[in-house]
């Protein structure tokens, strides 16, 4: 979704913000613009397309001045097009204004304005935000009252229904810009003499590593030399200002072509990380710190709810197997979207798991609050640290995956699939629900899994040979049993938004209640087939689609001798237990559809229309 930065020092602005848009590439955007400061002059320069297109545009251009804005739009309001990109100036260019959010009233807002003869040069929200404040600022100044830009954008968004992450600056102060959130995040760096302002950490990393994360409702006005917090309200607020342990070449592509090629082979450090200093080996001891004000509840719950979106969601459905069999305690898994928007039923100690990635998707946030206000205990399994949703939840487990930059997720995957599987196994092991002796063995296996990930994409090459033959497809299925039909769906998803192939996700045996009709010679069918107690039922399953001459491809076992006779390619997994084996089927998948949207010239990074941060509703 959008991209903030913005910057106030000693520096030429253009710099720090044409790189800070680069850093923020990633979240997916269709226009970019900037505006530079420079004394009671402002220059605005903007376009659709990419950062690099806007450095073309202003090669010739005055780009001088030590402060300014940058975004990445992410068309909500409005086609992606030069009038509708950001930074936008209010009518009588007194405020210039960068948001990411959605201002919901904004309509209405506009029918206003218009009556007192304001006119929109654009179809976005931002611009009536910007008209907005102007209006209440120059009616101040007409009835000679004093008002500052703080005091006038504080009246505005008093009027304002949606969320917004926002920075604006005012002609009248030129020295100074504003910062203001509720419910888009910022955060800002902090330097000597200068302070970076961005929508994650991203671009500041270089510059520092002291931050303040705003609140919602913080209003900060920001000048070279301080800052000033308040809240909505007009209350003093003390800001805190927090170490970042984000390391820059950890967003860089350290020699691969893509983010998500990075991150798929990091899978093996990524787990290793999500369960270091909290599962021992040798004393097979496992303690989930973020988790120990709650841990008695959980134990003790009498239903689980995990809540989620995209990926994450499909982490959540190997959670609800996990919980099942390690624990017994009833567990359902929510699309964030839908949960918030029914009438779920929460009783007096049920819990809600909500997993994501960034820890800033408007719906599973907006289900968090709604599960809260309901008076259940939330948990929040999240990646990025410092995020809205570990801030709102009771308590939590960090992933620990390291920046995920790539659209489409890889390590956050199995990273949430290793911390749902240590909750599951803690919980069981205290309720007695799983023995011991499985226990130790579940600790063994997943100590296993990094070195077993690592010999899986030994197999890089052999996966290539297969999206070569099957590139061109319009359609595929892919199958999978149990704990493997989450996998199938997560392998579905990672094709269809990377190489816009359409791909369908089914449990094996729903295949004859539908989906079979589609099965003929050019349909590749990429079926789930690791030894468990499903194999020979997925047998049958790979038998009806090879009597309707699908082209079969099976994720199976090492040394699997049936399906190999059966299927057209097969790539041979390790062992590991059944209920682990999703961290292992789906790294073919995701190397399967990376090869197969490379081969097809696809973005791999940032797939059309998809953003990575998914702040709107
Ligand atoms: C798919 C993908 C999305 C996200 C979803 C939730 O590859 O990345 O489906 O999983 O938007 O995002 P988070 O996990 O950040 O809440």
């Amino acid at each position: 979704m959008c991209g903030i930065v913005a910057y106030i020092g000693e520096k030429e602005a253009f710099k720090v913000l044409i790189k800070g848009l680069k850093r923020l590439e990633y979240r997916g955007y269709d226009s970019a613009g900037i505006a530079l400061i420079n004394n009671k002059e402002t220059n605005i320069y903007k376009c659709q397309g990419k950062v690099s297109d806007l450095e073309n545009m202003v090669k010739d251009l005055d780009i001088s001045g030590n402060i300014g804005m940058g975004h990445t739009r992410w068309a909500t309001h409005g086609e992606p097009s030069d009038k509708n990109a950001h930074p936008h100036e209010s009518m009588n260019k007194y405020f210039t204004i960068i948001h990411n959010g959605i201002i919901e009233n904004y309509s209405k807002l506009r029918k206003s304005l218009e009556k007192e003869n304001y006119k929109f040069t654009s179809e976005t929200d931002t611009e009536v935000l910007a008209n907005l404040i102007e209006y209440v600022y120059l009616k101040a100044k007409k009835e000679k009252k004093t008002i500052s830009a703080r005091e006038a954008v504080r009246t505005a968004l008093n009027s304002v229904n949606g969320a917004y992450g926002l920075v604006i600056s005012c002609k009248d102060f030129p020295e100074k810009i504003i910062a203001a959130r509720k419910g888009s995040p910022l955060v800002i760096g902090i330097s000597n003499n200068e302070y970076f302002i961005a929508s994650d950490a991203s671009p500041i990393i270089e510059y520092t590593n002291s931050v303040i994360y705003l609140n919602d409702d913080d209003i900060a006005v920001i000048g070279k030399n301080g800052l000033n917090l308040k809240n909505i309200k007009n209350i003093i607020k003390t800001p805190h200002i927090q170490k970042i342990d984000l390391k820059l070449d950890e967003i860089e592509k350290n020699g691969y072509e893509h983010y998500m090629l990075k991150e798929i082979y990091e899978q093996p450090r990524a787990i290793s990380d999500t369960y270091r200093g909290r599962l021992n080996y040798e004393s097979k001891f496992l303690r989930l710190g973020g988790l120990h004000n709650v841990f008695k509840n959980l134990k003790d719950a009498k239903k689980i709810i995990i809540v989620a979106c995209g990926t994450s969601w499909h982490a959540g459905l190997v959670g609800e197997y996990l919980f099942e069999d390690f624990t017994r305690i009833p567990t359902e898994v929510e699309y964030a979207s839908e949960f918030r928007y029914r009438k779920p039923i929460i009783n007096k100690g049920d819990i809600v798991i909500a997993i994501s990635q960034s820890g800033e998707t408007a719906d599973t946030l907006a289900a968090i609050r709604m599960a809260k206000k309901l008076g259940a205990i939330v948990i929040g399994v999240c990646n990025v640290v410092g995020s809205s949703i570990p801030r709102e939840t009771f308590a939590g487990v960090y992933t620990h995956a390291g920046p995920e930059i790539g659209v489409a997720s890889t390590k956050a995957f199995t990273t949430q699939i290793t911390v749902l599987t240590m909750m599951a196994m803690s919980v069981g092991l205290a309720n007695k629900t799983l023995s011991k002796e499985q226990f130790n063995s579940l600790v063994e296996e997943l100590y296993l899994i990094p070195k077993k990930i690592t010999q899986i994409l030994k197999k890089a090459e052999q996966i290539q040979k297969i999206a070569h033959i099957i590139k061109d497809s319009t359609n595929s299925l892919y199958l999978g049993r149990g704990y493997l039909f989450p996998v199938a769906l997560e392998g579905a998803l990672k094709l269809k938004e990377i190489s816009y192939i359409h791909a369908e996700g089914y449990p094996a045996a729903e295949m004859k209640h539908g989906p079979i009709a589609l099965i003929d010679e050019k349909m590749p069918v990429i079926v789930l087939a690791t030894k468990d107690k499903s194999y020979e039922k997925i047998i049958s399953n790979i038998e009806e689609v090879k009597a309707r001459k699908g082209i079969i491809i099976a994720i199976v076992t090492e040394g699997d001798e049936s399906i190999k006779k059966i299927a057209d390619h097969i790539i041979e997994i390790p062992y590991t237990d059944f209920s682990l084996a999703p961290l292992l089927t789906v790294i073919p998948l995701q190397l399967l559809s990376y090869y197969i949207a490379v081969m097809r010239g696809c973005n791999v990074d940032q797939p059309r229309n998809l953003a990575k941060s998914v702040t709107v509703e």
